[in-house]
């Protein structure tokens, strides 16, 4: 049986990300590649009420340690009935969000640093590691924006109310996005950062490349 493979997208909300995950979730299915596809916070059902309570703009006065015991109860629910049993199945899995995110949005965003979202992640999720991380940081305000206006649509068109962390300011992403550099430094050979402003086409043909790479690696 082939060896699982754990990949992760991390980014700002509107960084693409979601759109990369699913050209190489297709891509992956053309090579006959056995995959599992999530997300965080939920991909559970547990985690999906976990998420409704976490991103509701009707959610109020939330402390910013709820917020991150909340984010690890879901992770440990996603690892314990998705992520690892497909990783033992030898499957390919590919998680939009991670600890990455808790580190740089709990960390980072909400100042509580590095440290205690490290060492809970080595308690509760075991110290699961993504095989590779795919982070991608386009401009920054244009990222932004993007988000802002996709989730003001959603709310107005599906009545979807997920905006709790859209409505943060410029400065709480401000830090977001230099916890995502400040762990994209720290870890070259997992993270593969890709900045800049290039079309979804060439950044998925990079992903590509440095999942063929690592696919012959590994098998
Ligand atoms: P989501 O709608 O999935 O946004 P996106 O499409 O941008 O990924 O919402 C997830 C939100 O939750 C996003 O704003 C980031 C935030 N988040 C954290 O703050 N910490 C975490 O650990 C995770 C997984 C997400």
């Amino acid at each position: 049986m082939p060896r699982g493979v754990f990949i992760t997208f991390e980014g700002l909300d509107g960084s693409g990300k979601t759109t990369q995950l699913r050209r190489l979730a297709e891509w992956l299915e053309a090579e006959q590649e056995s995959i599992v596809v999530t997300r965080q916070p939920g991909g559970t059902r547990i985690g999906d009420r976990i998420r409704t309570l976490l991103l509701d703009s009707r959610t109020e006065n939330l402390d910013s340690f709820a917020e991150l015991g909340l984010m690890f109860s879901d992770r440990a629910q996603a690892i314990a009935e998705i992520i690892r049993p497909a990783l033992d199945e030898g499957k390919i899995v590919l998680c939009d969000r991670f600890t990455d995110s808790t580190e740089a949005y709990q960390g980072g965003g909400r100042e509580l640093g590095s440290e205690i979202v490290l060492s809970l992640h080595k308690s509760i999720c075991g110290g699961l590691q993504p095989d590779v991380t795919f982070l991608l940081m386009p401009d920054f305000d244009a990222s932004l924006k993007r988000a802002r206006k996709r989730n003001t649509k959603a709310l107005k068109q599906e009545g979807k109310d997920e905006n709790r962390f859209e409505r943060e300011n410029d400065l709480f992403y401000r830090r977001v996005f230099e916890k995502y550099r400040e762990i994209a430094a720290r870890e070259p050979l997992r993270v593969i950062a890709i900045d800049g402003d290039a079309t979804i086409e060439e950044i998925h043909e990079r992903i590509v490349s440095v999942m063929k790479d690592h696919l012959a690696r590994v098998r």
